[in-house]
């Protein structure tokens, strides 16, 4: 049986440091959901309308390029992954919100990507990302995926996003879409370049997100990553963000390690599909509740929210068995088929701050693109019981 305490060890070191005797409380409440939490500056719809032109001339170079619809951004598929998740069992009334209201197991579906819009050499190494597709979720939903019975959860290996708002990210963006182009090449160099900065860096305590999203990503499996929504999100009665961290000791090995490409330009999925050949995977999915606004702002989506005052804490167990890779057009059918959003769940989770406001329209207007494109409508799988959602057998 699956179970958790609350408060974690670690909420209790916290609790103790601060005066404060965890076992007898108080431990620090998390802040209460309200509407009022959000506040949308005059020039957003500006900013996203400058989003959403970025990501149109994207999409349509790759078009060009390669002939086929790709996503705006994350292009680069690693894997398609299909499992479950299981909501943990006696969640305290904090912890047991939305989702994770019901102990349960439900299908998932995951695909591990890396952020670009152009499918590029895996030695080009940029962040990471894992979109997961949770099915069967019952629930008022989110206005526009009020059909649907699925939570989707997109995350990234960062704790926090690179810009604090969609007024920033407008400008990162335009320069991304400035470089969206076929010169791997000069992007290889780059990268290689890049990470022995971004090592150097790292070994002062400074991590550079531009850096990163421009190739000087550490080039380590994505199998021991852990994720992070890295923006807020409603929580039910509360406020947190979400995270995706190894727990199976297989993954665990690999937390931290250098991937060894083999020298392919697909060398991540390859390492993806060697490690199922042997091995399942299993992963927490944690949150961590939003206890001081000051501390843990919505509107700036750049701040990483401090561990000290509030750790992540498991809601529920993803995992994955081992298995032997599925043809390759039976996968790429499948992935063309799905279009993650964290505007795809429940009014419940509803993403919060000017980033994630800025994502209703920006996926829209990527998805209607690809799906016109490949002349495949999307498809949200909710059908419960094993075996592929798609029925793929
Ligand atoms: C204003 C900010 C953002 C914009 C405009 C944006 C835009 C997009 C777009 C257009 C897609 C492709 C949609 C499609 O065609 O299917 C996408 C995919 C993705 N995004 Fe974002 N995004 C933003 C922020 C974030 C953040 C904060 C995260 C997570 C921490 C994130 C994680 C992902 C992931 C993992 C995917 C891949 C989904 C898949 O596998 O299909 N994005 N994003």
């Amino acid at each position: 049986m699956l179970d958790v305490q609350y408060p974690p060890a670690a909420g209790a070191a916290a609790a103790r440091q601060a005066g404060q005797s965890a076992d007898a409380g108080p431990w620090p409440q998390p802040v209460r959901y309200s509407p009022a939490l959000e506040h949308v500056e005059p020039d957003e719809a500006e900013a996203v309308a400058e989003v959403e032109r970025s990501l149109t001339k994207i999409a349509d170079i790759t078009y060009r390029d390669e002939g086929r619809g790709l996503r705006a951004v994350h292009a680069k598929s690693h894997a398609l992954l299909h499992g479950e998740l299981r909501v943990l069992e006696h969640l305290p009334p904090m912890l047991a919100q939305g989702l994770f209201a019901q102990a349960g197991v439900h299908p998932v579906v995951l695909r591990i990507s890396t952020s670009p819009g152009d499918l590029l050499d895996d030695r080009v190494s940029t962040p990471r990302g894992i979109a997961m597709k949770v099915l069967d979720v019952q629930g008022e939903r989110l206005p526009g995926s009020e059909q649907a019975t699925t939570q989707d959860f997109l995350m990234v290996n960062a704790p926090a996003f690179g810009q604090p708002n969609v007024q920033k990210f407008a400008g990162a963006l335009k320069l991304l879409a400035a470089t969206t182009d076929k010169a791997e090449g000069a992007k290889k160099l780059l990268s290689a370049l890049l990470r022995g900065t971004e090592k150097l860096l790292e070994a002062v305590g400074a991590e550079s997100g531009t850096l990163k999203s421009l190739g000087g990503e550490p080039l380590h499996h994505p199998l021991g990553e852990t994720y992070f929504s890295a923006v807020p999100f409603r929580f039910g009665d509360h406020v947190a963000k979400f995270s995706l961290a190894p727990l199976s000791p297989s993954l665990q090995a690999l937390h931290g390690a250098d991937v060894d490409l083999k020298g392919e330009p697909d060398g991540l999925r390859l390492a993806v599909e060697s490690h199922f050949a042997e091995h399942g995977a299993e992963w927490e999915l944690r949150v961590q509740l939003c206890t001081d606004l000051a501390a843990m702002p919505i509107e700036d989506a750049s701040v990483v929210w401090p561990e000290d005052l509030s750790p992540y804490i498991a809601v529920a167990r993803v995992s994955v068995p081992a298995h032997a890779p599925r043809p390759a057009d039976v996968r790429e059918r499948e992935e063309d088929a799905l279009f993650f959003s964290p505007w795809h769940g429940l009014a419940a989770h509803q993403p919060l701050g000017s980033v994630n406001r800025a994502r209703r329209s920006a996926y829209a207007v990527s998805g209607r693109a690809r799906a016109e494109r490949n002349g495949v409508p999307f498809v949200e799988p909710g059908r419960s019981g094993g075996g592929c959602p798609f029925g793929h057998g």
